[in-house]
């Protein structure tokens, strides 16, 4: 396979976007579209990406799962803002075929909520042959009457702090209840990304099975049926669907899952799906889709213990903390050195644990194997979880961090920074890093 430069421009802007005939928004995002552009490129290209800031206010870009250098990894501590009116440009390998993203990782809660998305789909030779490839972005967005972002009262405020922002509003690639039209007789891969800011979307098609393939660091060893799965915000899913019957219809909905929150738990439908004509199929599916190699064994002891949990706060009613503070500073960790993480929640509701730049590898939840091997970098944990991971830090130094994904959580202090040292350089900043928020 020939290696290529891939070259995109995001330009961040205000615009105004139809979510459907009746409401249409001041969104924010990238080339007036909400998501952005979809960036394709195949496994071991060099992505450069010049993005542009006409915003009124700075931003950062992230690139959720990329094994990027962490000068590239777009947060507060690996560059400065991006202010209004300037550029910077992002450029990285892409060591990993998979479904990734990126948004913006500065002010997210407003950022994100008004469609600062996009996805970024690395292909690779292995990939299955299917009949047809679609990205699905789920958010939701929670709107005035006005079709504003405003936020309510005191009350409300704290109540979004507590559960994160969850709207009315259900959008698959920035629109409301699309129909999505497929053919009979055909199997396609869909790609779903979480994107919203606190929805936990469990996947169901009113029934029809259907096979995961991938999760977030690509794809598994073989494909596994399945009629529902959970995806928490900043996880990825790829399934392969159909054959379907001609004339049949349903819907992409999402099964009530309930979170612990003052929110309810409700069945939700996001698209309809409106299958047409019989068309023939060159799709292929191995039965071995790839080999994933343990990174460790589940009796290997633990070396870290990352705590989830919430307090009160005599400034802020309720604190979202790791380790018992907010806005963390966790120890370094070596390159070379594998990691066995035990992270666990000790609150009464639940958290997606993301770990921005290297993927892992769950050995146990709750003590338990998990069904199939497969790389992650978000995982839900529920109210009183824990889940026992292990990653290698490779040859990547530089400041990282992990953070709940639900973004009222993140920005509440649900998070940590950490360094990965290069033992034969040392660290490159001694003692406390200072988040940007
Ligand atoms: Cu989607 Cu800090 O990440
Ligand atoms: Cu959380
Ligand atoms: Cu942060």
């Amino acid at each position: 396979m020939q290696l290529t430069t891939v070259y995109y421009e995001l330009t961040a802007a205000e615009f105004n976007w139809k979510l459907s005939e009746e409401k249409e928004i001041k969104a924010w995002g990238f080339n007036n579209s909400l998501p952005g552009p979809v960036i394709k490129a195949k496994k071991g290209d060099t992505l450069i990406v010049k993005v542009k800031n006409e915003l009124p206010e700075p931003t950062i870009i992230h690139w959720h799962g990329i094994r990027l250098p962490a000068s590239m990894d777009g947060t507060g501590e690996s560059q400065k803002p991006i202010m209004p009116g300037e550029e910077f440009i992002y450029r990285f390998e892409l060591p990993d075929a998979g479904t990734f993203w990126y948004h913006s990782h500065h002010n997210e809660t407003i950022q994100m909520e008004r469609g600062m998305y996009g996805s970024l789909i690395v292909e690779d030779e292995l990939d299955p042959m299917v009949d047809e490839e679609r990205v699905f972005m789920i958010d939701d967005m929670k709107l005035t009457k006005e079709n504003d972002f405003t936020r309510g009262n005191f009350f409300k405020r704290w109540a979004e702090r507590h559960d994160g922002r969850e709207g009315d509003t259900l959008l698959i690639n920035g629109k409301e209840l699309p129909t999505i039209n497929v053919n009979a007789g055909q199997t396609e891969r869909w790609r779903f990304i979480n994107s919203s800011s606190a929805r936990y979307f469990l996947l169901h098609l009113q029934g029809r099975k259907f096979k995961i393939i991938a999760t977030d660091g690509g794809l598994i060893e073989e494909p596994v049926e399945a009629s529902r799965i959970l995806i928490t915000p900043g996880e990825r899913v790829d399934i392969l669907v159909g054959p379907f019957e001609e004339d049949d219809q349903f819907e992409i909905e999402s099964l009530p899952y309930n979170r612990m929150t003052f929110l309810k738990p409700k069945r939700q439908s996001f698209a309809k799906i409106v299958v047409g004509k019989q068309k023939a199929s060159k799709a292929s599916i191995p039965a071995q889709l790839r080999k994933i190699t343990p990174l460790a064994d589940r009796s290997m002891p633990i070396n870290r213990n990352v705590k989830l949990s919430v307090g009160p706060s005599l400034k802020n009613g309720i604190d979202f903390l790791v380790n018992n503070e907010i806005h963390a500073n966790d120890k370094p960790v070596h390159v070379g050195e594998l990691q066995i993480w035990e992270v666990s929640n000790t609150s009464m509701m639940d958290h997606p644990f993301h770990l921005h730049g290297f993927f892992f590898q769950v050995l146990e939840r709750n003590g338990v194997a998990p069904e199939y091997i497969s790389w992650k970098d978000t995982i839900n944990l529920a109210p009183k979880s824990k889940v026992k991971i292990a990653w290698m830090p490779d040859n990547r130094p530089g400041i990282w961090m992990y953070h709940c994904h639900i973004l009222e959580h993140h920005e509440a202090g649900m998070m940590a920074n950490f360094e990965v040292v290069d033992p034969a350089v040392g660290e490159l900043h001694k003692g406390q890093h200072h988040h940007c928020h």
